[in-house]
């Protein structure tokens, strides 16, 4: 692998609270790569986010370190890191503009400098039509297109994604999966990407992450081999049909398992 940009070495969480005790995740390890694309697939609950967030230094793991760059990772998010959300986080009280200038205005960068960054990434997201909008105005997607571009104005060096086309139709997600991939290309952004969607796992990365049920562990990490010019006609090929039917296979127990079924106990079976 290139330098490593980013460690989970051993982490394991464990929620304690008034209703018990939940092993969310782990032990885990895994080393994301300097311009590295992973994604990560796994049954719901099974503690995705939950690592994400202890990447991102929302959350302390319970055991294990966590890096970014080399240093270990406090309470905060670090410099250099940018953080996509599973729920829409936009600002209703800030049109698109604003909501995507915030963070380089909170960072003091200059006025001329913000508005080529937030012209390019209203362009890039599609969104010329709506730089006036508030929110509340736009729809599911077009809100989380705005969460995406905030965070790449501040061009992180590794971003962290949670579900971000969860919100999207399927044609418009692998277009933004596009849209993501000619960023990456551009930028050299080391990308962690978090989707319940097999195709967009395996189109998108250079490893796909399968994650057992909770608590959530690897159990495969898998090298696509797909070149860095790779996009969403990459569907159409077979030996993409056949790394999403693997994918889907190792998934597939995990996530009866998730459900709390077994093969010989399908939904609704009467016995
Ligand atoms: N703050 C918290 N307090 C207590 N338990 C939590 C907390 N956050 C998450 N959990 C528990 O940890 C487990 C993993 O949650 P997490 O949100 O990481 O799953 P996920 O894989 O992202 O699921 P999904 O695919 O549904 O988004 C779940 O059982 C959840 O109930
Ligand atoms: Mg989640």
């Amino acid at each position: 692998m290139a330098e490593v940009r980013a460690r989970l070495s051993g982490v394991t969480k464990v929620f304690e609270s008034g209703n018990g005790r939940v092993h969310a995740l782990g032990p885990l390890d895994l080393d994301l790569g300097a311009g590295e694309f992973v994604t990560i697939v796994g049954p719901s609950g099974c503690g995705k986010t939950t690592l994400l967030e202890t990447l991102a230094g929302l959350t302390a793991p319970t055991d294990g370190t966590v890096s970014f760059e080399g240093k270990p990772v406090g309470d905060e998010v670090p410099a250099g890191v940018g953080v996509v959300f599973q729920e829409d986080a936009s600002f209703p009280w800030l049109n698109v503009w604003d909501n995507i200038a915030f963070g380089l205005r909170r960072a003091g960068v200059a006025a001329a400098e913000i508005r080529a960054r937030v012209t390019y990434a209203i362009a890039f997201m599609g969104l010329q039509a709506f730089a006036r909008a508030y929110p509340a105005q736009l729809s599911g997607g077009m809100r989380q297109r705005v969460c995406i571009a905030r965070t790449l104005v501040l061009q992180p060096r590794l971003i962290l994604l949670d579900e971000p086309f969860g919100a999207l139709d399927q044609q418009t997600r692998l277009l933004m999966g596009d849209e993501l991939l000619r960023l990456w290309r551009e930028t050299h952004a080391t990308v962690l990407l978090i989707t319940h969607a097999i195709d967009e796992a395996v189109m998108l990365a250079d490893r796909v992450g399968v994650m057992s049920a909770r608590p959530g562990r690897f159990i495969e990490l898998i090298e696509t081999g797909w070149p860095a010019s790779r996009s969403s006609a990459i569907v159409a090929e077979e030996a993409f049909g056949k790394l999403t039917a693997h994918v889907w296979s190792r998934l597939r127990g995990e996530s009866l398992r998730a459900l709390g079924r077994t093969e010989a106990e399908p939904a609704g079976s009467v016995s």
